[in-house]
């Protein structure tokens, strides 16, 4: 299958053009402003073209594989969560997205247009992983060139209520060399938000905050999506994931390796541990209709069981002529599952 197929008809051109995310500070690198939109011509996508959609993409930078094939959908209004461990290719997909880098292989659209295209370019905000702002600028110098490089129409107030909606407000006219590292994410967010773009990429938002901080950036990722908008989160947070995405998907060493809500991907986190004596090794085999069994020593883990279950757990051993030595109900941290799965690759 094509991934043409879900390009808008009034597209223009099938091929990315190469360039600058709007949003990206590094949009204070290009050439000049984007070209105006064409009032004639419709943006392309639509409610039925999904917000990012990849089939097989990949991108080797040399000897380096970063990326071998991903095939993924984001619908249009979720929060979706790129979820990953140090390396894994979650920022050069971002950059394929956004047409800051090319791919080696497959096809990537965003906003029903080809990866990179300028109408989709222009729709979607972007906070990249590191980046620097002119450190001469103020506040609301650097978000009034977003602002102007983006064509916004009112950008005095597009700035203002981009700088509240970031906590910034009180700092507008603060030359950004002085703002400490929380800030200056802060800012950049700005920066994503400003436009009110329909697809909003954050690479790694929070990494820089406070736990206040780190709040506030996901009550405004739940705002987000209140408004319809789309947004696409790289994090290694699990507790981010678990906070506000839709779905996620978890990708290691350049492969999607399980796709769905964090409830389907870490499934039933309890399980109950049991130290049994007085019946025949394997006993338990006859119970594999309770969950998934397994040795551990003395003990026998049985995964999935709520704690709940212990009472008629014991009373099945009892009834096989058993004893229960004792019981003790689990949960599965997050951050183990999240291990499980990335050791089950
Ligand atoms: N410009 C580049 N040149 C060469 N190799 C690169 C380049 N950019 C990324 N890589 C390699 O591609 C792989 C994926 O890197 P990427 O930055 O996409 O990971 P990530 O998931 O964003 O990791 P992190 O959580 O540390 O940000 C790594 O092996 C990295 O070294
Ligand atoms: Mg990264």
């Amino acid at each position: 299958m094509s991934l043409g197929s879900w390009a808008d008809p009034g597209a223009p051109g099938a091929e990315a053009v190469p360039g600058i995310a709007p949003g990206s500070p590094a949009a204070q690198a290009a050439p000049g402003p984007l070209p105006p939109p064409d009032a004639a011509r419709p943006p392309p996508g639509s409610a039925r073209s999904p917000a990012v959609h990849t089939l097989e993409l990949a991108k080797s930078y040399r000897r380096t594989v970063a990326l071998r094939g991903l095939s993924m959908t984001v619908a249009r209004g979720e929060v979706f969560g790129f979820l990953g461990p140090n390396g894994a290719g979650k920022t050069t997909t971002v950059k394929l997205l956004l047409g800051l880098a090319r791919p080696t292989g497959g096809e990537a659209m965003v906003l029903g247009a080809p990866a990179g295209h300028v109408e989709s370019r222009r729709r979607v905000g972007y906070l990249p992983e590191l980046f620097r702002f002119q450190h001469w600028l103020t506040a609301r110098e650097v978000l009034t060139l977003h602002a102007r490089l983006l064509q916004l129409p009112r950008r005095d107030r597009a700035t203002a209520d981009a700088l509240a909606t970031v906590g910034l407000a009180g700092r507008a006219d603060t030359k950004v060399g002085t703002f400490s590292k929380g800030m200056q994410q802060r800012l950049g967010l700005a920066v994503a938000l400003v436009g009110d773009p329909e697809l909003v990429v954050l690479d790694e938002p929070t990494s820089a905050l406070d736990p206040v901080g780190r709040h506030e950036v996901r009550a405004i990722v739940r705002s987000l999506r209140d408004r319809g908008a789309t947004v696409f989160l790289n994090t290694h947070l699990l507790e981010e994931a678990e906070q506000v995405c839709d779905r996620v998907t978890v990708i290691d060493r350049g492969k999607a390796i399980a796709t769905g809500t964090l409830e389907e991907l870490l499934g039933q986190r309890t399980s109950v541990r049991l130290r049994v004596r007085g019946l025949p090794d394997g006993w338990w085999r006859a119970h594999a209709d309770l969950g998934a069994w397994s040795v551990e020593g003395e003990w026998l883990r049985l995964a999935g069981a709520p704690p709940e279950s212990v009472p008629e757990l014991v009373a099945m051993v009892v009834g096989r002529g058993g004893r229960v030595d004792a019981v003790v109900p689990e949960h599965q941290t997050l951050e183990d599952r999240f291990l499980e799965l990335l050791g089950a690759r």
